[in-house]
């Protein structure tokens, strides 16, 4: 039981990052340094990320990040107590790159390592930013997940409910593209959104009603593109109606599904007096989906718990606090030969 000071690393994806965290003995967190680079501009020439390039972006970067956030955090590694990166799940190509290289530097300086998932990151985020108590229940959206997860402890999740095609953020980026919108889609879409009328179309709100908790969002895009298609040539408002028909038609999705999510949770746990539901995902960004959630929330006595916004994206902080989590809850850290895995529910 001591402070304990860990070393993140993140490359799962297209954001290349770094970070010290420390956990105080009393659970408290800190996060000592935290430096992201992006790859957007890298990417945005092809509407997506592409593996390939991200993956060398990460190759370029990540030593001069990582001794970075070492800087900042005025230490240099023989002063952590360990080294957590991400192991999955995300594109191999990064995940590599990432994990390999804090297996080196555990090696090198004599330090335990932790494979972290990804998932797990943004799920005790808000241990470190709140200090929340388990058990809540977290939505991640972002461009590559859409999932309601029961949190009920250091590694021990249960997945209530997922897309069955579309990630949410994936559904923004897609909208975008076929209304001819910058990537990536999901702030051009809000901003579009904001000088729309969300009665002018009625767009799928694919699963509401239905018990189980997953979500559908690849219908919605289907119904833009013929909405677009019907009214060509697209002109400015039409673009601002699709996009504010499109977030109304999400923003009712999300409301009936983790609505049900809320009541189960309820169901499952009668004697937690003030559950918390918590967003992480770069799609959390969006305010009118946070409106959305945040009265739904108070509507069901629960609170919502935001993170700040450059938490919620991909950061390393998230990945070097639940290595914390692990260590102080007793787990064993990783063998060297711990390989990456693309997918890891
Ligand atoms: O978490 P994130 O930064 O990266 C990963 O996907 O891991 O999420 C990026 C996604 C993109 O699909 C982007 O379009 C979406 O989040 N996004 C938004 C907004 N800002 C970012 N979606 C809706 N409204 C926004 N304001
Ligand atoms: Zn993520």
């Amino acid at each position: 039981n001591r402070p304990l000071r860990i070393l993140g690393i993140e490359t799962s994806c297209d954001e290349t990052a770094a970070s010290v965290v420390l956990r105080e003995t009393d659970g408290r967190g800190e996060i000592l340094s935290d430096v992201v680079l992006s790859q957007l501009e890298e990417h945005s020439a092809y509407g997506g990320v592409v593996p390939e390039i991200a993956a060398r972006a990460h190759v370029e970067a990540l030593d001069t990040l990582i001794a970075e956030a070492l800087a900042r955090a005025q230490m240099s590694l023989s002063q952590v107590d360990a080294i957590a990166a991400t192991s999955g799940p995300g594109l191999i190509g990064g995940l590599i790159v990432g994990l390999m290289t804090g297996k080196a530097m555990a090696r090198a300086a004599g330090k335990p390592l932790y494979a972290i998932n990804h998932l797990e990151g943004h799920a005790l985020t808000a241990r470190l930013t709140h200090g929340l108590a388990f058990p809540y229940l977290m939505l991640l959206v972002s461009g590559g997940h859409t999932q309601l997860v029961l949190v009920r402890g250091i590694g021990d999740y249960e997945r209530w409910g997922t897309t069955i095609d579309d990630a949410l953020g994936e559904a923004f980026d897609k909208t975008a593209k076929l209304l001819g919108l910058p990537y990536p889609g999901g702030p051009a879409v809000e901003r579009a959104a904001r000088s729309g009328n969300p009665e002018r179309f009625t767009f799928p709100r694919p699963l509401v009603g239905e018990a189980r908790l997953d979500f559908s969002f690849s219908g919605l895009k289907t119904a833009v593109r013929q909405a677009a298609q019907a009214i060509a040539p697209v002109g400015e408002q039409d673009i601002a109606d699709i996009c504010a028909s499109f977030q109304h038609a999400v923003s009712r999705t999300l409301k009936d599904r983790i609505g049900r999510g809320l009541q189960r949770f309820r169901e499952t746990y009668p004697d937690v007096g003030r559950p918390s539901l918590v967003v992480a995902g770069g799609v959390a960004a969006n305010q009118a989906l946070r409106v959305t959630l945040d009265s739904l929330c108070d509507k069901n006595g629960f609170d919502f718990v935001a993170p700040p916004l450059h938490l919620c994206t991909d950061n390393a902080a998230m990945i070097a606090w639940a290595g914390a989590e692990r260590i102080a809850a007793g787990l064993p850290a990783d063998d060297l030969s711990v390989s990456p895995r693309a997918r890891w529910p």
